[in-house]
């Protein structure tokens, strides 16, 4: 992965919580958060005592590269979101301006922790659809904002392939949202849930806790 490709943005704890409806046992799972770039979520749950490892490309880089290019995509992505904040609701985030800060926060917290948690492996550089887990490593996994966000960029075998690599190593997978940088449904949802049930998989599509991006209102959950 280059680095200029690289486009961090990341939520925090609470923003995960809620897209992906985790109970407080939930928390106390083993966690793979798949793709979780410069998100604050394995920050926050490892302090407050939770398991969580994280996998992204972007692990390859150093601290001071994460946090010069953080910069230059809070630039580049601060004027689009202005550009196109009529695809969301502002109702819990008032304004670009609250967004831009409540994502700087999140992604401060994680460039803290950042050479701790590479030092205890919780960081690590990988990416899907090859995961360096054993089958069943984790109770469940986590992909927010990677998968079904990129279909125009990743065909329906690699969400397959990668659907299937997140099967492989958790218990259980919740993959959030459903809906493409567009705002609409994937046109992979139907087709995925199809291939996925005919592998004897369980799959629901169910309402996530999470309002931001507009129709961005479902969860996909695959259990055993
Ligand atoms: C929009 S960010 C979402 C970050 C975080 N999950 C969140 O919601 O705040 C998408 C992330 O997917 C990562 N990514 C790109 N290709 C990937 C791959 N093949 N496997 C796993 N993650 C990948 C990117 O590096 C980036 O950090």
């Amino acid at each position: 992965m280059e680095l200029k490709n690289a486009v961090p943005w990341g939520r925090s704890l609470a923003e995960y919580k809620k897209m992906f409806c985790l109970s407080e046992h939930d928390l106390t799972k083993s966690i793979l958060g798949c793709g979780d770039g410069p998100a604050s979520f394995n920050a926050e749950l490892t302090k407050l005592g939770g398991s969580v490892t994280s996998i992204d490309p972007v692990y390859s880089f150093s601290h001071d590269q994460l946090k010069s290019r953080i910069d230059e995509v809070y630039d580049e992505v601060m004027p689009q979101m202005e550009r196109t904040k009529s695809n969301y609701l502002w109702s819990t985030i008032a304004s670009v301006e609250e967004l831009g800060k409540i994502r700087m926060a999140a992604m401060g917290t994680f460039l803290a922790d950042y050479e701790q948690g590479k030092q205890e492996n919780r960081y690590i550089d990988a990416a899907l659809p090859k995961l360096p887990f054993e089958a069943q490593q984790f109770d469940l996994a986590v992909c927010s904002h990677f998968l079904f966000l990129y279909s125009e960029q990743l065909s329906l075998q690699q969400h397959l392939d990668a659907i299937l690599e997140l099967n492989r190593v958790a218990k259980e997978v919740r993959i959030y949202p459903l809906t493409t940088l567009k705002g609409e449904q994937s046109e992979y949802v139907e087709p995925l849930l199809m291939h996925l049930a005919a592998r004897n998989m369980k799959c629901t599509v169910s309402r996530s806790d999470y309002r931001f991006q507009k129709n961005a209102v479902n969860i996909l959950t695959i259990t055993p």
